[in-house]
C-alpha cells in the first residue's frame, strides 16, 4: 500500500486526537526508523522520550520473541515470573519496597493519587485528600491526571475535573508552602517539566520540596514517567538531589518500546493498597514485563549507557551552546539534563521541527518556541553531529 493510501485510510477510521504528519514508519533500527518510502530518519524524538534503547534493541526482542512462545497473558489472579522478577530489580534498584504495574504513563498517575489518598484517609483521616501540583505541569490524559495536570487548555470541554488538586508555579517553594491547607496529603511534581519546555528546577528545590513534606507529613510523589529509565543519566532523576520520594510513577522508557507503566512506593505507602483496591487487567503482562526486564539490565549494565548518557547530552548541549552563539537573535536558551535538552527558540519552532524533518531529522516541538531532543541513550557523537549541522542548516534559512 501507498503511504498516501495509508494516510487516507488513517483520516477516515481513526479518531482525530492527533495531528499527525504525513509519514508512515516502517521500521526501525537503533537511532534510525524509516518511512513507507524508505526515507531514513535520524530520530531524536524516540516515540517521544520512550524508545531509550533506540528501536528494536535485540535484547529487547529477544525477550519478547522468548517470552512470546511460552506465555502472552494470564490474569493477576496468579503469580507471573516476569513480573515478579521486575518488581525485584525495580525495587533493588531504587528507594521503593514494593511495585505496582499498569500501562501507560497516565494509569501509573491515576495508581500514585489512589495510593497517596488511600494512605492519607488511613493514617491522616478522611479529609486529607489535596494533591499540590505544578502549574505547566503534564501527568496525563484520564481524568485524575488531567485534573493533576497543571495547564487548562488541556481541560477544556472535559469538566468537571475530579476536586482536590491545586497548582502552584514550578521552582518556587514558597508557593508550596503557602498553598498547603488542612486537606493536604501530597506533592506531585515532574523532576522536569518535560512537556512544558523541558524546565529544569534550581538545584536544591525538589531537596526542598522533601524537606517540607517530611516537616508536615506529607508524600512526595515524584512523576518520572519522562525522567526515569536513564533519560537524564541517572537511572532516576532524584538521584542527582540525593533525595528519595515516597511514590514514583513510571512508564515511556520502561519497557523499552512495549506499553508498560509502574508505581513504585515504600512499605509504609504501599500498605495502603489492599486487596481489591486496585488493579488493571493488562498490569504486568508477561510480554511487557519480559521487555522492560530486558531493557533494565541493558540500561543499567555496568553503567555504561548511564555515563553514555551523561556524555552524549553534555556534548549536545554544548554543540546546542555553539549553535546560540551563532544565531543569538533565533535561539534564547539551551538547557536539559541528559539526554532530556531543549533548544528555545526566539519564534515557534513547528516550521523548524517540519524542515528538520525533510532534511532526515526527527525533533519535538514542546511550549510552541521549545525543540525537544530525546535521543536513545546509545546515541553517538556523529548522530549528535548531523542532527546538529541540520539545525544549523534550516536556521541559516
Ligand atoms: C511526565 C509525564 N507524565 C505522564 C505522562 C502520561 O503518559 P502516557 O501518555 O503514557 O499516559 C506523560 C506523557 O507524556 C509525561 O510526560
Amino acid at each position: 500500500m501507498k503511504a498516501s493510501d495509508y494516510i487516507e485510510e488513517s483520516t477516515r477510521y481513526l479518531m482525530g486526537t492527533y495531528r499527525r504528519y504525513p509519514i508512515v514508519m516502517r521500521k526501525g533500527r537503533g537511532v534510525k526508523v524509516w518511512d513507507t518510502d524508505n526515507n531514513e530518519y535520524l530520530d531524536f524524538l524516540g516515540g517521544i522520550a520512550t524508545n531509550v534503547l533506540g528501536h528494536c534493541h535485540p535484547k529487547v526482542v529477544m525477550a519478547i520473541q522468548k517470552q512470546a512462545q511460552r506465555l502472552l497473558h494470564v490474569s493477576n489472579f496468579f503469580h507471573i515470573g516476569p513480573q515478579t522478577e521486575l518488581a525485584r530489580i525495580l525495587v533493588e534498584n531504587s528507594f521503593a519496597d514494593k511495585v505496582f504495574f499498569c500501562n501507560t504513563g497516565t494509569e501509573a498517575i491515576e495508581a500514585a493519587i489512589k495510593l497517596a489518598r488511600k494512605w492519607a484517609i488511613e493514617k491522616l483521616g478522611p479529609h486529607r485528600y489535596g494533591i499540590i501540583t505544578a502549574e505547566r505541569s503534564f501527568h496525563g490524559r484520564t481524568l485524575g491526571s488531567l485534573a493533576a495536570t497543571g495547564q487548562a487548555k488541556l481541560k477544556k470541554g472535559f469538566g468537571p475535573m475530579p476536586e482536590g488538586f491545586k497548582h502552584v508555579p514550578f521552582n518556587d517553594i514558597e508557593a508550596i508552602r503557602s498553598s498547603i491547607s488542612e486537606d493536604t496529603c501530597a506533592v506531585m511534581l515532574e523532576p522536569i517539566l518535560g512537556e512544558s519546555g523541558v524546565v529544569v528546577p534550581s538545584p536544591g528545590y525538589l531537596k526542598e520540596v522533601r524537606a517540607l513534606c517530611d516537616e508536615l507529613g506529607l508524600l512526595m510523589i515524584l512523576d518520572e514517567v519522562q525522567t526515569g529509565m536513564g533519560r537524564t543519566g541517572t537511572l532516576f532523576a532524584y538521584e542527582h538531589e540525593g533525595i528519595e520520594p515516597d511514590i514514583m510513577a513510571l512508564a515511556k522508557g520502561l519497557g523499552g518500546g512495549i506499553p508498560i507503566g509502574a508505581v513504585l512506593a515504600k512499605d509504609g505507602v504501599a500498605g495502603a493498597f489492599k486487596p481489591g483496591d486496585h488493579g488493571s487487567t493488562f498490569g504486568g503482562n508477561p510480554i511487557a514485563c519480559s521487555a522492560s526486564i530486558a531493557t533494565l539490565n541493558t540500561v543499567m549494565d555496568s553503567g555504561i549507557l548511564l555515563d553514555q548518557c551523561k556524555r552524549m547530552g553534555s556534548y549536545l548541549l554544548g554543540k546546542l551552546e555553539g549553535l546560540k552563539l551563532k544565531h543569538p537573535d533565533r535561539i534564547k536558551d539551551v538547557r536539559g539534563m541528559g539526554l532530556l535538552v531543549g533548544m528555545e527558540l526566539a519564534f515557534e519552532c513547528a516550521d523548524i521541527v517540519k524542515a528538520c524533518m525533510a532534511r532526515g531529522v526527527l525533533l519535538n516541538c514542546t511550549d510552541m518556541n521549545v525543540v525537544r531532543f530525546m535521543p536513545p541513550l546509545t546515541v553517538e557523537e556523529k548522530d549528535i553531529d548531523e542532527v546538529v549541522e541540520t539545525l544549523d542548516h534550516v536556521l541559516d534559512q
